[in-house]
């Protein structure tokens, strides 16, 4: 069963830009070491965090939270395998959380473009 759903599209210039004035503490206000690790990485590091930016806003819908409600950015966090595929791994509060919900799985779809990113997240019990 479907327990939520959640989406969001965040441009990418914007992340560049907070990057551009806040450096390593934007960075590490919202990811973990492993998601800065593999953007780093990557040619286009801003287009890789925004996707993974909206994935954690994708999960917050998904849950039906307010970000206000005190979970922290990194307790969602995107893993990838060899292959680059993604996978949504929730820690601390916000994995109790949607435990106590009945969340068994949870599913989640990245794309981005030179200047926009998405991400689909999808709740299953
Ligand atoms: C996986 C693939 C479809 C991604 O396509 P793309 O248009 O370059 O990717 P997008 O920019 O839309 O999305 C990138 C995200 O896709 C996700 N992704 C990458 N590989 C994936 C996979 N195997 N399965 C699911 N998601 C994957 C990642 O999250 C990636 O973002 P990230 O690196 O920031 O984590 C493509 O690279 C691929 O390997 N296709 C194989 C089939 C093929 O070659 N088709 C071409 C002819 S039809």
């Amino acid at each position: 069963m479907i327990l939520g759903i959640g989406c969001d599209l965040v441009e990418v210039g914007r992340v560049e830009r907070q990057l551009e004035s806040e450096g390593r503490a934007f960075l590490e206000q919202l990811f973990t070491p492993d998601e800065i690790a593999y953007c780093e990485g990557k040619r286009y590091p801003a287009r890789h965090l925004s996707a993974r930016l909206a994935a954690k806003e994708a999960v917050f819908k998904a849950l039906a939270l307010e970000r206000s409600e005190g979970f922290l950015w990194q307790q969602a966090e995107i893993r990838s395998d060899e292959a680059g595929r993604p996978s949504l791994v929730l820690h601390g509060r916000l994995r109790e959380l949607a435990e106590r919900r009945g969340v068994r799985s949870v599913h989640v779809a990245l794309s981005h473009t030179d200047n926009l990113a998405t991400a689909n997240v999808v709740l299953e019990a």
